[in-house]
């Protein structure tokens, strides 16, 4: 049996463009590898099929789980025949915006290298990844990542200093789809969006990112490796570079549909900024809310009172892509 961790996402930012023509909509976003996790287990037994195991409520355990979807697809490259047992341990949200549910499969995917003795191409990876969902392809790369196309293209930002997150889970899933035609609905036709002025705010959003990149970043952007996973950074300046990207005014479209849906998730934003966050904002579709806080005890104190108030809260900092690497086959 091999063992993998699952780490969650935050998106720092998230922009939505128009639906296309194969039904998704572009959008550029930053997604941010934090340090909570779930745990996988992949095991063979002689026979054939796929067998998911969780015990958690909302996670379905046929086809439609994207542990499956990847299972299948790597047995279907590697031309393995046995049985695949692989359990899911969830400690994150299910449906709550922190890709969850796509972590799982990029862990599935390497617990089945490990476990099949083989190693599949780099661009296979990204195939089945980008093949299994949206959000899947970034935790092939972990850390600080740019999500482009229908965020399924992904790059590598230069890792971003650490910063300590206070993660706010309601009890309630927002669907990712539904959450996506309300925008639709509601915003699109709002924002008259003709063809060239989405183009204008995708471009708007790209040029922040990379303006922040120039800035925060002169070494990088001058010719080092920014996959590297060293940051560039001075370290001398009054404020973090993740909090100058935050600030350079990228925000998520998501919050427009779904805080008027569910107001109580707003209250979780501003009740995040009263007790002291730098910047709070809903996960990709929600429903976790984040506030980014200055030091761990900021953080710990932050989620005292949150979970005064009666949230389900926790404290944790975001994973660096060297990090997330090393963690990821770790012991659970
Ligand atoms: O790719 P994923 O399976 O995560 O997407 C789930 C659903 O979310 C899609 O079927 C689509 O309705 C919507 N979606 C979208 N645009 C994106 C990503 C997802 O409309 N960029």
């Amino acid at each position: 049996m091999i063992s993998t961790r699952s780490f969650a996402k935050i998106n720092l930012g998230l922009k939505i463009g128009p639906r296309r023509a194969d039904g998704f909509h572009e959008l550029r976003t930053v997604y941010q590898t934090l340090a909570l996790h779930d745990v996988i287990r992949v095991a063979t037994q002689p026979g054939s099929g796929i067998e998911i195991r969780c015990d958690a409520a909302r996670v379905p355990c046929d086809e439609s789980n994207t542990c499956y979807k990847t299972a299948q697809r790597v047995l279907m490259v590697a031309g393995s025949r046995c049985k695949m047992i692989i359990e899911i341990e969830k400690r994150l949200p299910v449906q709550g915006g922190m890709g969850a549910a796509s972590s799982n499969a990029v862990a599935t995917m390497l617990a089945m290298e490990r476990l099949l003795g083989m190693q599949l191409a780099a661009t296979e990876k990204l195939r089945i990844a980008a093949e299994v969902g949206s959000d899947v392809p970034l935790f092939l790369i972990g850390g600080t990542v740019l999500g482009i196309g229908r965020g399924e293209e992904v790059y590598p930002l230069p890792d971003l200093p650490r910063m300590h997150v206070v993660v706010v889970t309601p009890p309630l899933g927002v669907s990712t789809p539904t959450a996506f035609a309300r925008w639709d609905e509601l915003l699109a036709p709002e924002a008259a969006l003709t063809a060239s002025r989405a183009a204008g705010t995708m471009n708007e959003f790209s040029e922040r990112v990379f303006t922040w990149l120039n800035d925060s970043f002169p070494q990088a952007s001058a010719g080092a490796d920014p996959a590297s996973g060293v940051p560039a950074w001075s370290g001398d300046r009054a404020e973090t570079p993740l909090l100058d990207l935050v600030r350079a005014g990228i925000e998520n479209d998501f919050e427009g549909v779904v805080f008027p849906e569910y107001p109580e998730l707003r209250e979780v934003k501003e009740q995040l900024l009263r007790v002291g966050a730098r910047y709070a904002s809903l996960s990709g579709s929600g429903s976790t809310v984040y506030g980014l806080f200055g030091s761990e005890e900021e953080a710990r104190r932050a989620a005292e009172c949150m979970a005064t108030a009666g949230h389900t809260v926790v404290a944790t900092k975001t994973l660096m892509r060297s990090e997330y690497w090393k963690a990821i086959g770790a012991a659970s």
